[in-house]
This record gives structure tokens, sequence and C-alpha cells, in this order.
């Protein structure tokens, strides 16, 4: 029996998040420069997509590039930037014709002109599609997210726009640029590590987290319906005794 089979539907994450981790040592190990893994990683985006719209999951964040990735050589972030452009370029009739709406998290304006003038043809190209939400976080980073949504309040708090005695979680979310998308159930990392590397800190507080030692460009579709199956074996306690949930 397949993992997908074994999925129940009624029980699938709204959404589901991925850190795609492992390209540089994929392609190390075959003597292949690093830009070589992020090449190959981009079958495995497809893949992902597919899998996730297959079934029927919502949103799917995918974590493409940090802030602090613009710490790498110029040579890999310059790759990077460009094969985020082409590949954005040779998707968009795909994601038409499979009704998926890709979106962006981060600080877009940090983006290179190019990237970002694709980018938003893109997200404009696809703002009816209602299938599927496609998140691409790029240049992000939890803690700037977090600092940007805190300046945004003492902004409202200085025009007198809002109370500090009327923050809440809402208010906070609402300033998040994951306002108004449901909170990832399940975040993947692949390559073997186990970290959060500053990636939706606030919204991940109660995902089930799903560790794979698979490289991101091995990554299949079966990958993520075992990462799905896997999720719907663990017991969400939401801070509750397993009583409680009976
Ligand atoms: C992490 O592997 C991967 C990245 C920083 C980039 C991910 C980008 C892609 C898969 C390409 C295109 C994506 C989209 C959405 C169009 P790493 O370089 O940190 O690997 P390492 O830890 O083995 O060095």
């Amino acid at each position: 029996m397949s993992f997908k089979e074994k999925i129940d539907i009624s029980k699938l994450p709204k959404h589901i998040a991925i850190i795609m981790d492992g390209n540089g040592r994929w392609a190390k190990q075959r003597g292949e420069h690093r830009v070589v893994g992020h090449q190959h990683g981009v079958t495995s985006v497809r893949e992902a997509v597919e899998a996730a719209a297959e079934i029927g999951v919502q949103y799917l964040t995918l974590y493409a590039f940090s802030t602090e990735n613009w710490n790498r050589p110029k040579e890999e972030v310059m790759a990077l930037m460009q094969l985020l452009v082409s590949t954005i370029n040779n998707e968009v009739k795909t994601l038409n014709e499979n009704d998926i709406r890709l979106q962006a998290i981060g600080d877009l304006a940090s983006l290179p002109p190019d990237c970002l003038a694709e980018l938003k043809e893109a997200m404009k190209a696809t703002a009816s599609n209602k299938r599927m939400n496609l998140v691409l976080a790029l240049s992000y980073s939890s803690r700037w997210e977090i600092i940007n949504a805190v300046k945004q309040i003492a902004m409202d708090i200085e025009k007198a726009k809002l109370s500090a005695v009327d923050i809440t979680e809402k208010v906070f979310e609402s300033q998040l640029c994951t306002a108004g998308f449901p909170e990832p159930e399940l975040m993947i990392r692949t390559s073997g590590e186990h970290r959060i590397s500053n990636f939706l800190l606030w919204q991940l507080s109660y995902a089930e987290l799903y560790f794979t030692d698979k490289l991101w460009p091995d990554f299949r579709k079966e990958d993520l319906f075992e990462a799905i199956v896997d999720y719907q074996s663990r017991e969400r306690r939401f801070g509750k005794t397993s009583e409680q949930l009976v």
C-alpha cells in the first residue's frame, strides 16, 4: 500500500510548510557545484506542489531563500535569484492550468528588481486561482517579520489607532506576512537537520515537526505523503490531556 493510499483525506493538514534543505550536500556528493543542487531542487518543488494539490492541501509554504542566505557567496546568491526568476517564469502556465495561486512572504523589496518584477507578474497572473496557495518565503526570516509587526503596531499606537491594552494574538497576527493564512499544522525539514532556522516561529507554535534524512533534490511525492501519514498518527493535544480530547 502506498503512503498516498494510507492518507485519511478527512484529516488533511490545511497548511504544510517545508524547509527545503540539503541542495548543497546533494551536489557535493556528486562532485558538482552547489548550484546544480538548487537546479535539481526545482524538480522536488514541482513534485511537492503537485502532491499537495492532488490530495487537497490548501496552503503549501516553501522556504526558498532566507534573510541569512544573502550572506552566501555572491555567485550562489545570483544563481539562486536567476533560478527563481526562470522557475517562476516557466511555471506560471502550469500554475494557472492547475488553479494554483502563487503568493510570497518576506522582505520582497530586497529582491533584485528583475526577480521582484517576475514574482509580482506571476502573483497577479495567478491571483484568482482557488485550488491551492503556493507561498514562497523569499528573503524571509521570522525575526524580521516579528519586528516588522511590532513596528506596525507601535505606529498604530502612536497614531492613536490602537491602545496597548487592545493588543491580542489576533491583532499581532494581522500584521504578519501570513495574515489570513491558516497556521501550518505540519512542518517538514529535509536533510537530517533538526532546526527551525528562523522560519515561521510564531505560526509554527502548535505545528507537528517532521524531519527526514532525504536531501531536498531527492524529495518526491511519496515523501510528502509519508510525512502526512506520520502527521496523522500523532496526537495533537494543544496543551490538553489525552483524556480531554476524547
Ligand atoms: C537549502 O539547501 C536550499 C536553498 C537555500 C534554496 C532552495 C531553492 C530551491 C529549491 C530552488 C528554487 C525554488 C523555487 C521555489 C522556485 P542548502 O544550499 O542549504 O544545502 P546544504 O545545507 O546541503 O548546503
